[in-house]
Formats: C-alpha cells, structure tokens, sequence
C-alpha cells in the first residue's frame, strides 16, 4: 500500500541525504494502516518534490517521551549540532500534548528505493507473503508432464518468497531455488520449515548465477525479464546446459505491446521483452505449451494489465 505525507524542506532534505531514517508521527487511525513493506511518498511543502521509501519497521510508543528514551535520536531528524537539547516537547509544536496521549506515537523506520536493486526486498519485507502461499499453476502442468521423484532435481530461477519451490518439494522433488531478494530467501526457507520440507534456497543473480549441476526441471515466473540484454544469450546457452536430456524448462516473460502502458510497479532493472522473443531460444526442443496472454493484475493495488509470453518445452537431444 502506498501513504503519503508532507515534510518541511529540512527534513525532507535529510531523508533524501540519508541523515534521517526514522520519521515519528502520531499514531492515528491513518498512521495505523501502515504496515512494515509498504511505501510512502513524502511531498516536500515548498518546493513540491516528491520521494518515495519504504517502511522496513515500526517502532510504537505510548508518548514521545518513552520513544526519545529507546529510539536513536540522531536517526530521528537530530544532529550532533542539537541532540543535547533534544527534548519529547519538541514535538508538541506539531501534535498537541491531548491528542498524543489519545492515540501514541509511531516511529516510522524508512529505507529509499535504490538502496537495493529491486523494489521486492521491501515487498517481501513483512511478515505477510506478497505472493501468497499458494502455488502457480504451471507447477501441476510440469508436475503431469515430469512426476515427483526424490532423484528429480527443480531449479527455481527468482523463487520470490517460495511458494512454487516449497510446493515441488512437498510433492517430491528435490528443490534448489534463488531470487536477488534476501528477504525473499528468508521466508522461502521459512515457508519449507512450516511445510515440513528440506530445499536448498539462496541469495543469488539471474546475471551471474553459476552450477554444476543438472536439472530436471527448471523453472522460472515472472523473473527472466531482469536479465540484463547482454547475458540473455550466455543465459540460456546456460539454460540448455543445465537442463537433462529429456528434462522440462518453464519460462515466461513479460512482453511489449503498444496498447498496453508500462506497469505500475515496473522495477527499474525490468525490461519488457519482444513479442514471441522467448520461443526463439528454443528451436530443437520439443514445445509442450507455448502462448501469449493479456491479463489483469492488482497485487500493488492499482488494477493494471500484463502480456506475458509462456514455454513449456523439452530437451530432445
Ligand atoms: C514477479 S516476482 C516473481 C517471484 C516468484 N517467481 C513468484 O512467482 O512468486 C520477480 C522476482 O524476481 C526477483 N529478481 C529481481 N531481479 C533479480 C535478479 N537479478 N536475479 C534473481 N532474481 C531477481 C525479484 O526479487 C522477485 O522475487
């Protein structure tokens, strides 16, 4: 979910230098919809800038008094020039002394976007799963055409938070998954401990990643789109290597059409793909699925439309 807030210059301008990590507000009703993943755009009431962070914790207090005694001051707006004469009043010039005792105030723990890569370390960084728990689909579809055995090896390339990995290994696979996200690591392990299952998850790029071994299976959601246009050829040369002879590859990838606006939540290392680009790295194997289609989306909130390119194929030779 996204908030907004206004902010007077300097502390909006120490937010964006990186001086200023916590932002302590009252917490009311509105502050009270805020939850650790989601983003706030702070305008900055002179000049109308705007900035967007997410919220990466929540520290909650009855007053500002007990906050001042736990949180680190010089992370709250202060410097080494004031902190000695930081003092919880200096807040009441903002919110009267009634309405903090009515509702407690909240410190807002905040991180700018491009302190990572992808916008999904601060997606994933909540308790909740912003995929779900439950897998896609195209798992069974895999699943019907190469069944579970203990012996059969899954690589999930972009696991997420793991739910499609942590299924194929409930159903018998032995299951290697990665994603860039560490957050996304550590509740894909999270989520096979609660299952009860063993899977090797790590933090790892689609770029670079390297292995020795040979899969069975390997799968990849709404991921390949993050691979940067000049390792897309040494990547899937990489795909045909890894891959068995008589294994299955799953792809699919977000694709351009000129009637559909860029998304919403569109990361800054996405790229959109051609239409039909995908299928052509796969001339000698045998196509079980292959397809184009347009769907709905609103898992940020804002319904909005993707064209996603599909493969299931198999290595013949
Ligand atoms: C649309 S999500 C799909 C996640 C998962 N496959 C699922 O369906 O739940 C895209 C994923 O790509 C991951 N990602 C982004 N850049 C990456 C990279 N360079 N290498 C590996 N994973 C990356 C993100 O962290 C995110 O989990």
């Amino acid at each position: 979910m996204k908030h907004e807030m206004q902010l007077t210059p300097d502390p909006f301008a120490m937010i964006k230098d990186g001086t200023k990590t916590i932002e302590l507000r009252l917490y009311d009703e509105k502050r009270r919809k805020i939850q650790i993943g989601d983003s706030i755009v702070f305008t900055n009431t002179e000049t109308k800038e705007t900035m967007e962070v997410y919220v990466t914790d929540l520290f909650v207090f009855d007053s500002f008094a007990s906050l001042y005694r736990e949180l680190p001051l010089l992370e709250c707006g202060y410097t080494e020039k004031d902190i000695d004469t930081a003092s919880p009043d200096d807040m009441d010039m903002y919110y009267s002394k009634e309405k903090q005792q009515q509702y407690g105030v909240v410190g807002i723990k905040i991180e700018k976007p491009d302190h990572f890569r992808t916008n999904y370390e601060n997606w994933y960084a909540g308790d909740d799963f912003y995929w779900g728990t439950e897998p896609a689909g195209f798992c069974d579809e895999l699943i019907a055409l190469c069944p579970p055995s203990k012996e059969k090896k899954v690589l999930d390339i972009g696991c997420g938070e793991g739910k499609d990995a942590v299924y194929m290994a409930q159903k018998g696979y032995s299951v290697s998954a990665f994603d860039l996200t560490e957050n996304g690591i550590r509740k894909t392990i999270r989520l096979a401990k609660e299952r009860g299952v063993g899977i090797h998850a790590y933090v790892d790029d689609i770029n670079t990643f390297e292995t020795d071994e040979q899969f069975d299976i390997v799968y990849s959601t709404g991921t390949i789109q993050y691979l940067f246009d000049e390792n897309k050829k040494a990547f899937f040369d990489k795909i045909d290597r890894i891959t068995k002879k008589g294994g299955f590859v799953f792809f699919n990838v977000f694709v351009e059409k000129p009637f559909l606006e860029l998304p919403p939540d569109w990361d800054k290392e996405e790229k959109m793909w051609k239409s039909g680009e995908l299928f052509s790295y796969f001339p000698n194997w045998k196509f079980h699925r292959i397809d184009e289609v347009i769907f709905e989306d609103d898992s940020n909130g804002i319904l909005h439309y993707h064209c996603m390119d599909t493969i299931i194929c198999e290595k013949m030779e």
